[in-house]
């Protein structure tokens, strides 16, 4: 499967193929470039795919080079994307060499931003490897460090040329990795496309089992979702906006576990997935009837609906939430905003200011 998108009038490709070498090739192949490449991916996904990827593209006659970053948080930070950029200048990379990521939405956001940042731009591939990337960080351009402990505090928009999602991928990556994706899918499904609901509800088995054809459909309606509100605002100023559905509660509730607990607790889809039914909650005052069927979707696909924690921790993990909820970069003055689902397919941009409500919905999703 292919799909054609334009943003800033260019157009971009997404593949979705059981076996992505061929497109790889082709794609550069066809590309004009000084063949020089480097190839950053994460040392967790299969080894035999990064050789397989470095060995055929060495028969274009091109200088390939491998950096290994692993997809931590904590190493989406200033110090690795010099990293790269050190690398690109020491080897003599120009505007024409290629940068590819093969990895997840952590060393992709800081890849896209080195490939941004190099020489103001060089050219960028992207092969996604978790289920989070393949469905919403692999598009749209965003790309970041986190900086001094702000999520994505330094960044810029910068898109791949093509982004290769492989099934072989999808099926060796661990089950986490996949099921976490899926909160982004059902966001999807629940601010624009409900028959993306319609999949996730009726055909578990054929997405729990990875079968392609129903995978790779949910891929491509998840894509085209978030291109038909990236497209016209890239840079976030309204439509865009509606993709942070879940996003306000969730990038809270992320940098609140990671301080306390001091280590990643949830993984960025989990934590949407959260932030999701958190916003829902907010918006409709409590417990509704689209809260209690998106709690039971993802209860489907064994994703977390509240934050887990020691009795000791709550209140600590509560007051942490409440002060991240502060720092949204959607924020007005300094009222903090988040994405109404009015109803399905029909979402608004709101403020948060019932303090009440904001700590009954904090308290109401930790265990
Ligand atoms: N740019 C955007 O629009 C956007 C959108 C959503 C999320 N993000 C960012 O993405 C990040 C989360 O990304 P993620 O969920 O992809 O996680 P990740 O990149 O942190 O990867 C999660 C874990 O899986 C491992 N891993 C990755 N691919 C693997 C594979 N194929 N096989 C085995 N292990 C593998 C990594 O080493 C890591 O341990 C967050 O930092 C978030 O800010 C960006």
């Amino acid at each position: 499967m292919e799909i054609n998108y334009k943003i800033n009038g260019n157009i971009n490709k997404i593949y979705i193929k059981q076996n992505i070498i061929p497109s790889i090739y082709k794609s550069i192949k066809n590309l004009d470039s000084d063949r020089k490449m480097l190839l950053v991916y994460d040392p967790n996904i299969d080894h035999s795919l990064i050789e397989k990827i470095k060995n055929n593209l060495k028969i274009l006659g091109t200088k390939i080079f491998l950096m290994p970053l692993k997809g931590l948080k904590k190493e989406k930070n200033e110090k690795n994307l010099f990293k790269i950029i050190d690398f690109l200048i020491k080897n003599d990379f120009t505007k024409k060499s290629i940068l590819i990521s093969c990895c997840g939405g952590v060393i992709g956001d800081l890849s896209g931003l080195a490939a941004s940042l190099y020489l103001r731009g060089l050219i960028y591939f992207h092969i996604p490897s978790t289920m989070t990337s393949i469905v919403d960080s692999c598009i749209g351009g965003k790309t970041a460090i986190n900086y001094k402990n702000i999520t994505n505090s330094v960044g810029n928009y910068y898109h791949p040329k093509s982004i290769f999602i492989s099934y072989e991928i999808i099926n060796k990556m661990p089950e986490r990795e996949y099921k976490s994706g899926i909160a982004e899918i059902i966001k999807c499904g629940l601010i624009r496309d409900n028959k993306i609901i319609k999949i996730l509800e009726t055909q578990e088995k054929k997405i729990k089992n990875k079968d392609f054809k129903t995978i790779s459909s949910v891929i491509a309606l998840t894509l085209q979702t978030k291109i038909f509100f990236v497209k016209n605002d890239i840079h976030e100023n309204n439509k865009r906006l509606s993709l942070n559905f879940g996003h306000t509660f969730a990038h809270a509730i992320e940098m609140a576990t990671e301080k306390i607990f001091k280590k990643e607790i949830l993984r960025h889809g989990e934590a949407v997935g959260i932030g999701i039914l958190a916003e829902i909650y907010y918006a409709k005052k409590g417990i509704s009837k689209i809260y209690k069927a998106v709690e039971k979707l993802l209860k489907i696909y064994n994703l977390p609906v509240k934050i887990q924690c020691s009795k000791k921790l709550l209140l600590n993990i509560q007051n942490q939430i409440y002060t991240n909820l502060f720092l949204d970069k959607k924020r007005i003055n300094s009222i903090p905003r988040y994405i109404k689902l009015n109803q399905l397919g029909n979402v608004a941009i709101d403020d948060l200011k019932d303090d009440t409500l904001i700590n009954e919905t904090i308290y109401y999703h930790i265990n």
